[in-house]
C-alpha cells in the first residue's frame, strides 16, 4: 500500500552536514521526496509534535533540542513507506539501533538521534498536516513507477 510519512532530520543532523546524507540513504531505497522544508521550529509547534511526551522526564530538554537550530521536514511516498522508513531510521536509543540502520550508523545519544519518523498511519497523517501545508506536498509521476510498484504494494 502506497503511504505518505514524515521524517524530521534533526538540529543535529543538519548541525552535522548529514542532511544530504541522510535524505540520500531514502531516495537511494527508492522512496520519493513529495515535500521538503527547512525549519526553525518554535515552542508551540515543538509542543504540538511532541504532545505524547508531555510530563515525560526528558521532555522539556526535548523541547529545546528541537528548538535550538534549523531542522528539515521530509515528506517520503512509497510502499508501505511508514514501516520502511522506520527500519531504515532505527531504533530510538542509538546503542540498540541495528548497524546499517541511520542511528546505528551514525548516532549514539538518545536525546540527539538525528531523525525523527512517524510510527504509525493515524501519525503520519497528524505530523504531516502539522509541518507542511496541503499546497506543500506534491504530487507528480516517476517513471520508474512504472517498473518497481506492482498494483496493489
Ligand atoms: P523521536 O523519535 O524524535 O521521538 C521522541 C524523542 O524523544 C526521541 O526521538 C528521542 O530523541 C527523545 N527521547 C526519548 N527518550 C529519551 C530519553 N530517555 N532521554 C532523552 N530523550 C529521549
Amino acid at each position: 500500500m502506497t503511504e505518505r510519512t514524515l521524517v524530521l532530520v534533526k538540529p543535529d543532523g543538519v548541525q552535522r552536514l548529514l542532511v544530504g546524507h541522510i535524505l540520500g540513504r531514502f531516495e537511494e531505497r527508492g522512496l520519493k521526496l513529495v515535500g521538503l522544508k527547512l525549519v526553525h521550529a518554535d515552542r508551540a509547534l515543538a509542543e504540538r509534535h511532541y504532545a505524547v511526551h508531555r510530563g515525560k522526564p526528558f521532555y522539556e530538554g526535548l523541547l529545546d533540542f528541537i528548538t535550538s537550530g534549523p531542522l528539515v521536514a521530509l515528506a517520503l511516498e512509497g510502499p508501505n513507506a511508514i514501516l520502511a522508513v522506520r527500519t531504515m531510521v532505527g531504533a530510538t536509543r542509538p546503542h540498540e539501533a541495528a548497524a546499517g540502520s541511520i542511528r546505528g550508523d551514525l548516532a549514539v545519544e538518545t536525546a540527539q538521534n538525528l531523525v525523527h519518523a512517524s510510527d504509525g498511519p493515524e501519525t503520519a497523517t497528524a505530523e504531516l498536516a502539522l509541518w507542511f501545508k496541503p499546497g506543500e506536498l506534491l504530487d507528480y509521476g516517476r517513471e520508474i513507477d512504472r517498473w518497481v510498484l506492482a498494483p496493489g504494494d
